[in-house]
């Protein structure tokens, strides 16, 4: 089946001032305001759409790299370009999963969870720099460069690298994961640890990139967005288009917030789906300032100095603010705050169902429970929580757990011993098995 070609163009959010797709500015050149991609509404309807995204399931209708990737299987509402031109891993496809033990901790029965961390690079990221990069190859960009808590930096690197582009990353010294910074430097990105936090990093990417002439890959780029969106899509797929009551998950700097809103109005608008979940975004207590304003009725853009041990969402001024406030008001969502304490809580049970995931993303569990016991979300709702990274990228918090009062050690220590059957069998307290 051929892929439909249609219009598209970015549109602001704030004055509604009209960009081509293909300029290079990632914010409205007239105002400053974050764009949105706009595709033409005429060349959808809800059955077509579904139809052809089964049938590119079924069959792989769409060629080249890009035919396993369960991002540009929905090509049509992400970015229509030809698919020889996409530089793909391939990502997305990742498991929706259940189990019992991590329900029971939650306390609501019919929990469902997404693993963003099956991803290439092993994060959710890779869904929106597929899109990113693409975009960057299309408008001939000289390069790319992102500020990161670590995965963004991860996934820019990995596929910079794919599309032999050269990547610059900015990185907030001494607050990235080992795991992350490895992989960043592994795949050979130019990588600068700055002396602050991430918001100084972003505000730095925001204020040379022009200079430098390199293409901005956070998540202001409506790009990514656009590759995120893929998070609710295939979600929505696997469940065949049954609505949950609930979509729960880690929120810094509102990227997935906006993704997962925009996502939700179009396939509504488009008639693909009749019904629209509620949106939960989860904050470390410590980074929250999107749940301080939804708190306010967002009359007040809050910021903070970000400080938690889920170093991915420590973050104090989120870029994607006005975007997100959207989502939670259009899908009657609410914003709420875990802390360090319930995310470490969460995620030891993640990991001893042997599913395992990183710090921040065991938020979006917290998140369930914390909804459930303060009476949002009901014991018999259907919820679904996104875990946005793999446990490796993370093991920082496991191998060197914070000791000071009252934390709990969560992870096993290994026992050391020599090497001999009986120092094995002593420690394990069993008796010797006879000859
Ligand atoms: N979960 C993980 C594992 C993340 O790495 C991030 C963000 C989030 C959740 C929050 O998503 O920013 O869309 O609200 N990480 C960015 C980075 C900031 O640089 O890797 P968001």
């Amino acid at each position: 089946m051929p892929i439909a070609r249609h219009a598209m163009w970015q549109q602001c959010a704030t004055c509604s001032h009209i960009v081509s797709d293909m300029a290079p500015e990632i914010v409205c050149p007239a105002c400053g305001g974050l764009l949105d991609v706009v595709h033409m509404p005429s060349a959808h309807s809800g059955t077509t759409l579904r139809r052809r995204w089964e049938s590119r399931l079924r069959h792989r209708t769409i060629a080249g790299a890009a035919a396993e990737s369960g991002v540009w299987r929905y090509v049509d509402v992400v970015l229509p370009v030809p698919l020889e031109h996409v530089v793909s891993h391939p990502e997305g496809n990742t498991p929706l999963l259940f189990r019992s033990r991590i329900a029971e901790w939650a306390e609501v029965t019919n929990l469902q969870i997404k693993h963003e961390g099956c991803n290439p690079t092993g994060s959710f990221k890779d869904r929106g720099m597929t899109v990113a990069l693409t975009q960057a190859r299309r408008i001939g960009a000289r390069g790319v460069i992102c500020a990161s808590t670590g995965n963004t930096s991860s996934s820019l690197a990995s596929y910079a690298a794919h599309a032999g582009l050269p990547a610059v990353v900015l990185v907030p010294s001494g607050k990235v994961a080992m795991g992350k910074l490895a992989q960043t430097l592994a795949y050979g990105a130019r990588t600068f640890a700055v002396d602050g936090d991430f918001d100084d990093c972003l505000r730095l990417v925001r204020e040379a990139s022009t200079a430098l002439g390199l293409y901005v890959v956070n998540s202001l780029n409506p790009f990514r967005i656009e590759g995120q969106k893929t998070i609710i899509i295939e979600l929505l797929h696997q469940l065949e288009w049954q609505v949950p009551d609930w979509i729960v998950f880690p929120a810094g700097n509102l990227g997935n917030a906006s993704a997962f809103g925009k996502a939700l109005r179009e396939l509504y608008e488009w008639g693909v789906i009749d019904r629209i979940p509620r949106l939960a975004p989860v904050q470390a207590a410590g980074a929250a300032p999107f749940v301080a304003s939804f708190l306010d009725d967002f009359r007040v853009r809050h910021h903070v100095t970000a400080q938690t041990i889920a170093t991915a969402i420590q973050i104090g001024v989120p870029a994607s603010y006005e975007r997100a406030a959207r989502a939670i008001r259009e899908t009657n969502g609410r914003a709420i705050a875990v802390t360090d304490e319930e995310i470490l809580e969460a995620k030891a049970e993640i990991d001893a169902s042997g599913v395992g995931c990183e710090p921040a993303s065991a938020a979006s569990i917290a998140g369930v429970r914390a909804l459930q016991r303060r009476g949002h979300v009901r014991p018999e709702d259907y919820v679904v929580a996104i875990l946005t990274g793999h446990m490796l990228k993370d093991t920082d918090i496991l191998l060197h757990p914070p000791t000071e009062e009252g934390t709990k050690e969560r992870a096993h220590r290994p026992v050391e011993i020599e090497a001999s059957v009986e120092a094995l069998t002593r420690e394990l307290a069993l008796p010797t098995l006879p000859n």
